[in-house]
């Protein structure tokens, strides 16, 4: 049998029941799989690598342990949270880097978007084999591989990169709990484990982070204004009832200056664009019709909450001929 291949009569997990069956025996195929060994997971804080923690610490507890890079790229709030659920309610071994000075340090200067990615790409490898090096008589690795991966990379159209390139020597067992299932039933899977709907329900989130939605070299500055931005578009988009219809949307701080006035004095500070988009498969995407009294309360705040600001845009352009992320 084919273990990478979906049974043709496995129900698609739609209801708490079926997610809670789903839970039980995959608790029971792991507790069989790593017996009293130990499993290591990079766990970004993304649907899939935190559902397959919880699976884990259900099945294994203090047995588990999680490494959470910070980059330094991640939304406000993010690593917080990781934190929050993970070590302080699930009681989970969490290893928290905080490489964001590292990473600053390492793309500073860099204009070139994929160089950027490259960058980041590589370091976060790096960072995660120095922690896996420090730990001992670990035999298994975690993985929130998803049934979509092992689709693509089976017709070739992507690499499955969830391997976080681990030390040659270190010969790990891979333990996939959900390599089975689409994206919405780890969705559901998540919500019966527990997990915040802020989390079970994100929307997706490039693995370099903020870095693509500060084009051009990254300085701290702009940064901090796509952050504190982003937040506060994520909010409105809650209260306002749109976090769950829409797609995804965000915030990017370009890297050019203009002449604004605030108090009577002239300012020269950075622009934010606002980009909201509706898509199936993020192939293509068109550009959601926000309430145009929304947009104008967003950029009030934006233009007087975030330092550097003076004024914001609206991202009018579908994919084509824009890509949804700026770099
Ligand atoms: P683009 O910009 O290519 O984005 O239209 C399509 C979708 O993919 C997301 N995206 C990424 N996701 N790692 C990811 O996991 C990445 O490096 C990455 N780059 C783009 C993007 O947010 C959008 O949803």
């Amino acid at each position: 049998m084919d273990m990478n291949k979906r049974p043709e009569n496995m129900e698609r997990i739609t209801t708490p029941e079926l997610a809670q069956a789903f839970i039980d025996e995959q608790v029971a195929a792991i507790k069989e799989q790593v017996k009293d060994g130990k499993v290591l997971l990079a766990l970004s804080g993304g649907v899939d690598s935190s559902v397959v923690a919880a699976l884990l610490i259900k099945a294994l507890g203090t047995n588990v342990v999680c490494v959470h890079v910070n980059h330094g790229f991640l939304r406000k709030g993010e690593p917080e949270q990781v934190i929050e659920v993970f070590k302080n309610q699930m009681n989970a071994n969490l290893v928290y880097v905080d490489a964001a000075e590292r990473f600053l340090g390492k793309v500073a200067g860099v204009t070139d978007p994929e160089q950027k990615r490259h960058i980041i790409g590589e370091e976060f490898i790096k960072v995660f084999d120095e922690e896996a090096a420090k730990l001992k008589d670990i035999h298994f690795l975690g993985q929130g591989t998803i049934y979509p991966d092992i689709l693509e990379s089976e017709q070739g159209i992507k690499a499955h990169h969830n391997v976080g390139g681990l030390p040659k020597e270190m010969d790990m067992e891979l333990v996939e709990p959900v390599k089975l299932l689409y994206k919405d039933e780890v969705r559901v899977v998540g919500k019966q484990l527990g997990l915040p709907d802020n989390m079970v329900y994100r929307q997706p989130f490039p693995g370099p982070g903020l870095a693509v939605r500060c084009p051009g070299a990254i300085t701290r500055d702009r940064l901090e204004a796509v952050r504190e931005s982003d937040a506060i578009l994520r909010e409105e988009f809650a209260k306002n009832g749109l976090a769950g219809k829409v797609w995804q949307y965000f915030t990017v701080v370009p890297d050019f200056k203009s002449t604004g006035i605030r108090n009577g004095a002239r300012t020269f500070e950075y622009p934010v664009i606002i980009r909201a988009i509706n898509t199936t498969d993020a192939i293509t995407a068109t550009v959601e019709d926000v309430p145009f009294s929304l947009l104008c309360h967003i950029t009030d705040r934006i233009t007087k909450e975030v330092a550097g600001v003076n004024r914001v845009l609206f991202d009018l352009t579908p994919k084509p001929s824009a890509t949804i992320e700026y770099e």
